[in-house]
């Protein structure tokens, strides 16, 4: 069926689909042009003469009709009454329209049955079958009413003239219907396919070029796939394996590879596991390549390592540095003791006691900060006014800030108090606000935020306008001991402490970073709840995994 006409105001699907009146129109010109339309589409006597019998007769039309059909399409005897009731509302359509022609609710309801209405449940020839009984009924029921009649050879005529636009009608309003199903699969095989959690590609089985890909693949691949072989999408070191890949696809229906690499245009690898499987209709033979990305699972891997690393090492920490602190206390009370002994020390003892005893705070600092970040979750988790905190830390550091040229701004919103460990927490903001202004050599800008956010939590960001971390860096900086400082400058415990004070606390913590531009860190923490620090003591208490971050 040939469609045209175009009625923007309907859906997009429909633009193709001609509307009724154009329909009622085509059909009117074949009619014309066959010479078939012999009374015109307006009201006249002869119309109305028609209509009045048919209408007269209309119950016995059905009735006579019913017989016939029930046996005729194998109609069980419960479904009869139902259909003669059908039959018998749409001869009143019928006759509406044979009386005036402009009339056209018949051609509306054919036209909706049509689509997946009772009309498309069975084969065309059926319904076609019962039309043409109709007619014959009334043709019958005309030459033996009307008998000698002279208006009885117009009637007749009338009557095939209605027939036929009717007959032609429903052969359209049928393959339509059809259309439209076909069409209405085709879109949701499509849709369904483009919203597949997964990249999906289409590829020539003979010569492994991309064909079609769906949304997804577009948006995490790249959006110009089409016409390239699917092997160009990997790096060269794997394109071998996806080569392989296709083959055995070819060869056994199926094909699995793990570990492989996705590579994305100014985007970095994505990792992905991929699944072929050969698709063969007709002639076609079709591959279909499906990508799951990995990203997220490595992450987890990264995050659990991750935690797993630090807990390990929190151990070790702690036990160092309970080793560590006794001795340390001894020779410092010795530095102390020797200072005092020694009557008049020259200069140069004098020095070396000096760097000895910056020595050792230096390594007491060291010393607690481990013991800090190796703290277990058993740590005392109190009520904490984040805002206030921020406030008197800020506070505290103004002339560092000062002399390094920063400029602090805060932006405190109304956040509840959080459940951490208050001097935990105090160390969280000394650590990152010190990384902040070490990493603006040239001054710059500092920005603490917090706000309330869903699942009561409240949510902490600190930002500078510094040198910032490159990305390769990024997955190291928790770390312990990591850093890019000049010895004697930085232990690479800060971030470890924060990690750990935050985590403990339940919360997370994420970092964002662009080189030359700055750095963000975010950490969320669950909100004050009552009763919470009496099962402080309780580890499950805290069993948040997000807190594994990052
Ligand atoms: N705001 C920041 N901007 C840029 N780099 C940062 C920032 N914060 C941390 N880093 C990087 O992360 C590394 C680790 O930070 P961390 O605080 O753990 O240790 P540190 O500052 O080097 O030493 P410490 O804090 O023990 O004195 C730093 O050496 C630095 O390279
Ligand atoms: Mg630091």
């Amino acid at each position: 069926m040939r469609r045209r006409g175009h009625d923007p105001s309907r859906d997009g699907d429909a633009a193709t689909v001609p509307t009724l009146p154009e329909h009622l129109e085509r059909i009117q010109g074949y009619l014309r042009g066959c010479g078939l339309l012999a009374f015109p589409g307006s009201e006249s006597p002869l119309r109305r003469q028609l209509a009045d019998f048919m209408e007269l007769r209309c119950d016995e039309t059905v009735r006579i009709w019913a017989t016939t059909i029930a046996l005729a399409l194998d109609i069980d005897a419960d479904s009869i009454d139902d259909l003669s009731s059908n039959m018998l509302d749409a001869q009143q359509r019928w006759i509406a329209h044979i009386r005036n022609p402009e009339e056209i609710e018949t051609y509306a309801v054919l036209r909706e049955h049509a689509r997946g209405g009772f009309i498309s449940k069975h084969p065309p020839s059926r319904f076609l079958a019962s039309q043409l009984k109709i007619r014959q009924i009334v043709g019958d029921l005309l030459n033996r009413e009307l008998r000698g009649n002279p208006d009885l050879p117009e009637l007749l005529a009338l009557l095939d003239q209605e027939f036929w636009e009717r007959v032609l009608h429903i052969t359209d309003f049928f393959v339509e219907g059809r259309e439209r199903e076909i069409a209405d699969q085709t879109e949701s095989y499509r849709r369904s396919v483009d919203s597949a959690p997964a990249a999906m590609l289409m590829v020539r089985a003979e010569d492994g070029i991309v064909y079609s890909a769906n949304q997804v693949a577009e948006r995490e691949i790249a959006s110009s796939l089409k016409g390239r072989p699917v092997w160009e999408l990997h790096p060269e070191s794997e394109r071998g394996v996806i080569r392989e890949l296709l083959a055995e696809t070819r060869r056994r229906g199926l094909a699995t590879r793990g570990n492989l690499h996705l590579e994305r245009p100014g985007r970095s690898l994505l990792p992905v596991d991929v699944r072929a499987a050969l698709i063969e209709f007709g002639t076609n033979h079709t591959l279909q390549v499906m990508y799951v990305d990995l990203s997220e699972r490595r992450q987890l891997e990264f995050k659990l390592i991750q935690s797993e690393k630090m807990a390990a090492i929190g151990q070790l920490a702690a036990g160092i540095a309970h080793e560590i602190r006794n001795p340390l206390a001894i020779i410092t009370n010795a530095l102390y003791d020797l200072g005092a002994l020694i009557q008049d020390p020259s200069p140069d003892v004098r020095e070396d006691l000096q760097i000895a005893n910056a020595e050792m705070s230096r390594a007491q600092e060291i010393i607690s900060n481990l013991l800090e970040f190796s703290r277990d979750s058993k740590t005392e988790i109190q009520a904490v006014d984040l805002n206030a905190l921020i406030e008197r830390t800020l506070k505290l550091m103004n002339k560092y800030l000062q002399n390094n040229g920063v400029r602090a701004y805060t932006l405190l919103g109304p956040v509840e108090a959080c459940d951490v460990n208050e001097n935990g927490m105090r160390q969280v903001l000394l650590n990152l606000i010190t990384n902040a202004v070490q990493a603006m050599p040239k001054g710059g800008e500092l920005r603490i935020e917090t706000s309330a956010i869903p699942r009561e939590r409240a949510r902490l960001s600190i930002a500078d306008t510094g040198v910032g971390i490159p990305p390769q860096r990024l997955g190291r900086i928790f770390d312990p001991f990591f850093t890019t400082k000049a010895p004697g400058e930085g232990t690479g415990l800060g971030l470890s402490v924060v990690h750990s004070v935050v985590k403990n606390a339940g919360g997370t913590i994420e970092v964002r970073s662009t080189p030359e531009r700055g750095t963000t860190f975010v950490i969320e923490l669950p909100i004050h709840q009552p009763g919470f620090m009496l099962d402080a003591d309780e580890p499950a208490a805290k069993g948040n995994p997000a807190g594994e971050n990052p």
